[in-house]
């Protein structure tokens, strides 16, 4: 983690004060550089970690996240900091959203999916009992900072499940990209970083049609999320990560192009192994129960009024909200996975 952070903050933030929030893993390995870095540059900070995880990411703890920060003494001068994966983007950018009716916020990304997804795009929210990100606001960063040197302590697997999010934005929207990501994982530091910055261009150009979701824009980037999420709902948050439950929705949105948009079998073929080839699941475990996954599709926000607004691809590098798309079709694509 880069000693210049602190600069670069003061640079787009006058604050002197902020509340970094980060998770029990994360905390350890990065907090005190930063804490360091913002000193010298004259930035106060509060930390506050919260236990690592999607379930820490509720209503109640940014509630209590809140209460921490007031009691620390901070105000609408200052601001928030979030400093790890996508769970912690997406509660921490919340916090900053409501506090002090929202100050501004810094993402400071540790995971590869957090890098070229979840930091991108203003989206903040913390799941419910019904759902995930039930609850939330849009409140676009002022400043994101990636430091490719914290991947470095990923897992394989976590370090994997952002490949999800990339070759879903190359089905979506790059078919180059597709075909550059086919002749293998990137090789070199630069060669990532090329990769990441593609995908932060993809992403930012495609929320910036449509920042608040209300055309059929920004809709696109969830290909592949509406089965994703309801596995991920269905195997509890735990079983797989939200990287491998949108994989085994690509496989299922795949199936369902094949079937209503034209994709060629091949090109569904492709995408399959492609996802396979990053150690991403394009199968559910046998036993797992194809039910439960049915059940928390109801629970999706797509599923507005009993209609569905469903993300087909005809061809690799483009994508389409289609109105065609049954119930049936879906619970087809899920008991075939
Ligand atoms: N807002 C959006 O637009 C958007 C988009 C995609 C996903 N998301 C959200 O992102 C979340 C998933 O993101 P995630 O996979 O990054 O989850 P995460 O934040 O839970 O991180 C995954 C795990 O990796 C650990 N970790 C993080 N950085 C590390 C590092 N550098 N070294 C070692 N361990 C590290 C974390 O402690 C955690 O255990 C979900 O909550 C999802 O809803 C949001
Ligand atoms: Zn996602």
């Amino acid at each position: 983690m880069s000693g210049e952070l602190g600069k670069h903050v003061r640079k787009v933030l006058p604050g002197e004060t902020c509340a970094i929030i980060s998770d029990s893993n994360v905390a350890s390995l990065f907090v005190e550089t930063v804490a360091k870095s913002l000193r010298s540059a004259g930035v106060r900070s509060t930390l506050i970690t919260i236990p690592a995880g999607e379930k820490s990411k509720t209503l109640k703890q940014a509630g209590a996240i809140c209460d921490r920060m007031i009691a620390a003494g901070l105000d609408r001068q200052s601001f928030v900091i979030g400093l790890g994966g996508g769970m912690i983007g997406d509660i921490s950018g919340f916090v900053a959203a409501i506090y002090h009716r929202g100050i501004p916020h810094v993402q400071i990304p540790t995971t590869l999916l957090a890098m070229v997804d979840s930091s991108i795009g203003g989206k903040t929210g913390v799941d419910t009992r019904d759902g995930k990100n039930l609850i939330g606001a849009f409140h676009q960063p002022s400043l994101v900072i990636d430091d490719l040197e914290v991947l470095k302590t990923l897992t394989r697997r976590q370090f994997n499940q952002g490949f999800a999010e990339i070759i879903k934005h190359a089905i979506i929207a790059d078919a180059k990209m597709f075909r550059t990501l086919q002749s293998g994982e990137p090789g070199s530091a630069r060669a990532l970083q090329r990769l990441i910055e593609r995908n932060i261009r993809i992403k930012s150009r495609i929320v910036a049609k449509d920042e608040r979701d209300q055309t059929d824009q920004r809709a696109l980037l969830n290909f592949g999320h509406t089965v994703g999420h309801a596995i991920e709902r269905a195997g509890d948050y735990r079983k797989f990560l939200h990287g491998e439950a949108v994989s085994l929705g690509i496989v299922a949105a795949c199936a369902i192009s094949v079937k209503r948009a034209g994709l060629p079998p091949n090109q569904c073929a492709s995408i399959v192994d492609l996802l396979g080839r990053f150690g991403l699941p394009t199968q559910l475990p046998p036993k797992f129960p194809r039910k439960k996954i049915f059940d928390a599709l109801k629970f999706d926000k797509k599923f507005e009024a009993g209609k569905t607004r469903f993300i087909v691809t005809p061809r690799i590098g483009v994508a389409y909200v289609a109105k065609d798309v049954t119930l049936d079709d879906i619970r087809d694509a899920v008991q075939q996975l």
